[in-house]
């Protein structure tokens, strides 16, 4: 397909997941407010804020698009989605909901029902994140989530998550000079489902891969969708990110996704130590995860709403955090920033 024709595809099918992601919303919120009505003081988003929203996801998408045409990644990978499970789980998605908005009305965010083994996690984690049914500890959980996200974020979560390749291929490509790229080693800390992973995989197919995360369900959930590509099986380990279970100087880069927001102030540090302990000297530390405010002021009235409307207890926190602080306190150094549509990223080394 020529490149222009490519490109168009590819936008109007970023643009359909877009309005789709929509229309979910506007309907489920009038059948909450008809069936099960919230008091709620959100205030409506202005349209100059929609407008700066529309410009964001529109520079994420041409981004997106430079990096694939540079060959960062295959240009397949902008047109991955996860068709089966859409189809399999949508409608559960819709039978969920009252159960939901239940949950939602009666302010109750640690709701577990009695065969789900909560014992053995830390606290700030036994939560029913974003009012998921079974918070992160369930199968149904797991199958729901990859749908959620990329309703929530108009189906720009995993544009947002590839901002991730470019500066982890670029430092990989420079150790495969002296290197065989089965010796070099990545870790996606918190993986979930493995939606990561899966792009780290496409975009560098020999690198010995490792993936860890709380959740033995979502662990299962990477592992159907990984054991589906060509190639080497990323290792996965169920393990908590504040005890990573990796000798000292282990990785040639680690990774996370969208996990810093939902831990409180103490483990965010504790992850980004054991990071910098398992990271070899001259490795890189890779954070994606929401924007703050410091970096978006003008989005502060939807971050100040966000943690309410989807259960997100640590993210007021989160948004007024000094990352680069904490990064340098536990050791790196030549740290870059960089913001893509509603997410930030935090390019990190540990010195030789
Ligand atoms: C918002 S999800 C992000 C998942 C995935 N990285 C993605 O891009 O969709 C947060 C993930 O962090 C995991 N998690 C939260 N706290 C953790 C911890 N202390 N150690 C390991 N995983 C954790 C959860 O189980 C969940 O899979």
């Amino acid at each position: 397909m020529p490149d222009t024709l490519t490109k168009l595809t590819y936008q109007t099918f970023q643009q359909s997941k877009n309005y789709f992601g929509l229309a979910h919303k506007m309907l489920s919120t009038r059948l909450m407010n008809m069936i099960s009505p919230v008091q709620r003081q959100a205030k409506p988003i202005s349209t100059e804020l929609l407008l700066n929203l529309q410009g964001r996801l529109n520079n994420l998408l041409e981004v997106d698009w430079q990096d694939a045409e540079r060959g960062v990644y295959p240009t397949s990978l902008l047109f991955d989605n996860p068709w089966e499970d859409f189809f399999r789980y949508y409608p559960a998605m819709w039978m969920d909901l009252p159960q939901t908005w239940e949950r939602v009305k009666q302010k109750k965010h640690q709701e577990f029902s009695p065969d789900i083994q909560i014992d053995g996690y830390p606290s700030y984690y036994v939560q029913n994140f974003h009012h998921q049914t079974d918070g992160y500890l369930s199968d149904f959980s797991a199958n729901l989530y990859d749908l959620q996200v990329e309703i929530l974020f108009g189906g720009s979560a995993d544009a947002m998550r590839r901002r991730i390749l470019a500066p982890l291929k670029a430092h990989v490509e420079a150790l495969q000079t002296s290197l065989n790229p089965r010796r070099i080693r990545v870790l996606d800390v918190a993986c979930g489902t493995g939606r990561t992973l899966k792009m780290i995989r496409a975009t560098l197919p020999q690198v010995s891969l490792y993936g860890t995360d709380l959740s033995p369900a979502y662990l299962r959930k990477a592992n159907e969708l990984l054991s589906q590509i060509p190639g080497e099986l990323p290792q996965l380990l169920q393990a908590n990110a504040e005890e990573l279970p990796y000798l000292d100087n282990y990785f040639h880069a680690v990774t996370s996704v969208f996990l810093f927001h939902e831990l409180p102030a103490f483990a965010r540090q504790q992850i980004i130590e054991e990071s910098f302990r398992v990271v070899k000297p001259g490795g890189v530390f890779i954070i994606c995860d929401s924007i703050q405010i410091s970096d978006s002021p003008e989005l502060e009235p939807m971050m100040d709403s966000f943690p309410e409307t989807f259960h997100e207890p640590y993210y007021k926190h989160y948004i007024t955090d000094d990352l680069v602080e904490r990064l340098q306190k536990a050791g790196f150094v030549n740290i870059e920033t960089q913001v893509h549509f509603m997410s930030k990223y935090l390019i990190a080394r540990k010195p030789f």
